[in-house]
Parts: C-alpha cells; structure tokens; sequence
C-alpha cells in the first residue's frame, strides 16, 4: 500500500471547502489508489464548523481516507503537507480599497507561508484559490524563502474550464473536443482567455468560429471574464461546486500530467516567457509531467493576443508594487 498523502485546506468550513473536501477524500485530487490525511485550517470561530464536516467526511465511510485533523494553528495544519490548498481568504467587502483588500489578505497569506516554509513536506505543492489568487500567491511564496518558488502556483482552472464550455456551445462541439486553450494574466476580470491556439475537432478553432473575432471581443472574452459575477447573480452566492472542481482538476493535472498534444493553464511564478515580468505569478499555457510544468514556448502572440495579455499583466504588476509597498513581499 502507499503511504499516505497529506493534504492541507485551508477555509475548510467555507462553501467551496464543503465541495472540495468529500472530492478529496473519494481520491479525485490525486487518483483512486492514493490514501489522504486530510488537515483542515480554519479560524477559530469556524473550527465547530469544520468539526461538523469532519463528521459527515467520517459517515463517508471513504476508503482512501486515513485520518483527518482540525486546527486553527498554521503551524500544526501544514505539518507535513504534501499539498495545500488555500482557499480561505478574505473578500473584498463594499467600499474596500484595493490597499486595505491586500493588506487583509497579507495577514491571511504571510503568516501561512511562513507556516508552510517552517512546517510542510519537501515535495509541498501549493495552490491558491482564494482571491485575489495570483497576488495571495506571491505573498506566501516570499513568506517561504526555503521552499522552491515554483510549488507556489495559482487557480486559474476554472476561467480555463469556463472558456472550454463557452467555446463547445458556440461551435456545437463538446469540451472533449477542444485542445491547446490558454488563459493568460490575473485570475480577475481581466483575464486573457486566447482560441488563437486552440483547436476544435482538429482544426484551428479560429476557423471553427468562422472567423468572428467580434464574437470572441464582445462575447467569449466577457462572458468568460465576468462568469464569477454572473454566477453570483443568479444563484446568490458564488461560484463554489465548480472552483472546488476547478481545484482538483488543477492539482490532479500537476501531479499526473497532461496529455499529449494539449496544455492547461495554471498561474504559475514567470521566468520571463513572453514578456510577462520574471517573478510574476501569471497564467500562462503550461504542460505537466512527473509532477513538474513547463511554460510551452514558442507560440505566435498576435495583436489582438498581445494587448490583453499586456492589460492584464499590468494589472499583477500593480498588484505586486502594492504588496511590496505594504512590506507583505
Ligand atoms: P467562504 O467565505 O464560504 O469560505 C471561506 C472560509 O475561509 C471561511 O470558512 C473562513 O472562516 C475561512 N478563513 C478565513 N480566513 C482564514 C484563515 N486565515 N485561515 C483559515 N481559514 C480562513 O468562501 P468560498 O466561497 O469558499 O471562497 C473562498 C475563496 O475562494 C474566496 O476568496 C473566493 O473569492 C475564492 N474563489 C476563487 C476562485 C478562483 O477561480 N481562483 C473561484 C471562486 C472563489
């Protein structure tokens, strides 16, 4: 039998906690014949919460789950981690700056860097969900000096799935079908989700689209890009079900690859790669393998391509000055 993996998740009492955690434990993070421990992290006033869904974990009756801890303590959270997951974040509220939204989440993200710097397994690999993602990101990482930068990773999996579906029905294809889509920048609004190296069924999914790049400006783009908000609006709370499956997919793909001839995206720390800044957590096309992604190089950006992806890494850079200006990095 294998050893166990131990899996943190942080906000573990929140919604998409309640979606991610019974995933986990069925062995969809990491694959069917892999045991978990689960460490929840939690704030204090949530831990009884949390408790409540251990308990429902337990009455799973899971195979692969050997044990599960609870605690409001980074330290003892991350002890041992093989992966985390930090979702557990705190939102920007009405009439919040951008600073004091930052700020907040620098006393989330700082300290759990540190914790997993001080705490985690060699092998850690991170993935930050709660938002702002690819800034919290980079908090953590410079909180965990000792850890390589490149196990700090952001969620932009679920604008990636996102884009897959609205790309399907628009060319009455099915998801399957689609290949080589990227998001490129910050998991914001901003976001640059690219067709120009997809393909759909085989051929270029420019062409499948009959070429409609007023379609893919005023539609795909947005409708992608603002899907959080419209989630909210309809369902009244936000999107949780789908970013916790956005989550295993992410992790499941880092661990155990992509297929051949296709990419995901993550946000991941730039080494430069088409002129996004060295250090970066941007999203960018990644392969994986043995548990370790690459940037694809090498693809063509056109006009259309380079103004977005330009809006959106200025848009982290400012980020990252702010950060740096607060002292969080
Ligand atoms: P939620 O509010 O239901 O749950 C958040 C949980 O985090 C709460 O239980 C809270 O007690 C906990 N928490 C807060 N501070 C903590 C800390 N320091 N340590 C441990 N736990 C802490 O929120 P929900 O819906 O689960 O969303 C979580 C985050 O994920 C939000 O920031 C949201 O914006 C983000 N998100 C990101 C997406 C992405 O694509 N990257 C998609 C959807 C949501």
């Amino acid at each position: 039998t294998r050893t166990p993996v131990n899996v943190t998740v942080t906000g573990a009492a929140g919604q998409i906690g309640y979606a991610l955690l019974f995933r986990i434990a069925s062995g969809q993070l990491l694959g069917a014949d892999v045991p978990v421990n689960l460490r929840l992290l939690e704030i204090t006033p949530a831990l009884k919460a949390a408790e409540g869904t251990a308990m429902e974990l337990d009455d799973c009756a899971f195979p692969l789950l050997q044990n599960i801890e609870i605690s409001d303590d980074p330290n003892v959270a991350f002890d041992g981690a093989n992966v985390a997951l930090l979702v557990g974040a705190r939102p920007r509220t009405k009439g919040m700056e951008r600073g004091d939204l930052l700020s907040a989440n620098g006393g989330i993200f700082k300290p759990q860097g540190k914790a997993i710097n001080d705490n985690a397994a060699d092998d850690i690999k991170v993935l930050v969900v709660g938002n702002p993602a690819n800034t919290n990101a980079l908090i953590a990482q410079a909180a965990a000096p000792d850890v390589p930068a490149d196990r700090f990773t952001a969620m932009t999996r679920l604008d990636h799935n996102r884009a897959l579906t609205q790309l399907a029905k628009k060319t009455g294809t099915t998801v399957a079908d689609i290949k080589r889509l990227t998001i490129w920048g910050n998991h914001s609004a901003t976001q640059y989700p690219d067709i120009f190296q997809a393909s759909v069924a085989g051929k270029p999914a420019i062409e499948a689209i009959g070429g409609d790049e007023q379609w893919l400006a005023d539609d795909f783009i947005p409708t992608v890009a603002k899907r959080g908000a419209a989630i909210i609006e309809a369902r009244g709370a936000s999107s949780a079900a789908s970013a916790a499956n956005a989550a295993i997919d992410h992790v499941h793909t880092w661990v155990n690859g992509t297929a051949e001839g296709d990419w995901t995206s993550m946000g991941i720390p730039s080494d430069g790669s088409y002129g996004v800044p060295e250090g970066l957590i941007s999203s960018f096309p990644v392969t994986t393998k043995d548990g370790k992604f690459e940037i694809v190089q090498g693809l063509d950006i056109n006009e259309f391509s380079r103004a977005r992806i330009d809006a959106s890494v200025k848009e982290l850079e400012e980020e990252r000055a702010a950060v740096r200006e607060l002292g969080l990095i």
